[in-house]
């Protein structure tokens, strides 16, 4: 089972857009694959499968072990797609984590559903807090929109320099351009140099496109809602990206 994360410090630059593509293209190769929507406001279900989804459970249960995970999961919203919904009391997780200092929970608690699951995708919030340290501690990799300017490219920085300082591997670190206007003086020139500002490869830069706020209204992802857009080539582009990290094919 390979667990990848979909993380940034700074909101609304495209994290929950990529992790439904991502976990809905890796479906569709026939990956068992599970998303799990970490972050309280539960935008996932909203792009996953419009208004008329998926109910979260309260995290108490879960974290005190009288509900194993199995019960969380909303088997097959489709095929090989399998969802656990964000609840309103995920916003606690980050008090229950403080007990358990040295401890990955998260990856005590997927670890059950290891024989069954092949790929694990979390849509985390954009907070820094213990939670998003064991993600990005116990993730094979971390995928990072990055929006083509410089406060975002500074978040960037600060989140290599909190995850070097913190030890937590920076080599699983993967930067994708996202929200890209190339009408933008500022967009074309950091797209111009990705390795020197970033100081690491760039595999897919998602343009800016109404289609990708479609996701939320049609509840569908971008593969379903317009798999001939330019952004939802892009969102092959990083997939495909995404498998070789990890399965190196
Ligand atoms: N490439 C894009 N083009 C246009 N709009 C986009 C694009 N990607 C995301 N959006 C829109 O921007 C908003 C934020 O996107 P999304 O929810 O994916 O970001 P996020 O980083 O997960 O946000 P948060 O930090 O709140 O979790 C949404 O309304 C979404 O529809
Ligand atoms: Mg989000």
């Amino acid at each position: 089972m390979r667990i990848i994360a979909f993380y940034s410090p700074k909101g609304g630059v495209g994290k929950t857009a990529a992790a439904v593509n991502m976990a809905y293209l890796a479906s569709r190769e026939n990956i068992s694959t599970l998303l799990w929507d970490l972050d309280p406001q539960g935008a996932a279900s909203f792009y996953l499968a419009g208004a008329e989804v998926v109910k979260g459970r309260k995290l108490s249960k879960l974290l005190e072990g009288k509900s194993p995970i199995a019960r969380f999961i909303h088997d097959d919203v489709y095929p090989n797609l399998d969802f656990i919904p964000a609840h309103s009391s995920f916003r606690n997780f980050d008090i229950k984590l403080e007990h358990d200092e040295g401890h990955n929970v998260l990856k005590d608690l997927l670890a059950p559903l290891s024989e069954d699951t092949s790929l694990v995708v979390l849509d985390c919030p954009p907070t820094l807090s213990r939670l998003t340290e064991q993600v990005l501690e116990m993730a094979d990799k971390v995928y990072v929109p990055v929006v083509p300017t410089w406060l975002s490219l500074n978040s960037w920085n600060q989140l290599r320099e909190f995850v070097k300082d913190k030890k937590l591997g920076n080599k699983k670190l993967r930067p994708f351009f996202s929200m890209v206007d190339r009408r933008k003086n500022l967009h074309r020139e950091i797209l111009a140099q990705p390795a020197e500002l970033l100081g690491a490869p760039v595999n897919a830069a998602v343009p800016y496109a109404s289609v990708v706020e479609r996701m939320g209204e049609e509840g569908q992802p971008l593969e379903l809602l317009a798999p001939n857009s330019p952004a939802a080539v892009e969102f092959r582009k990083l997939w495909v990206s995404v498998r070789k990290d990890l399965w190196a094919r």
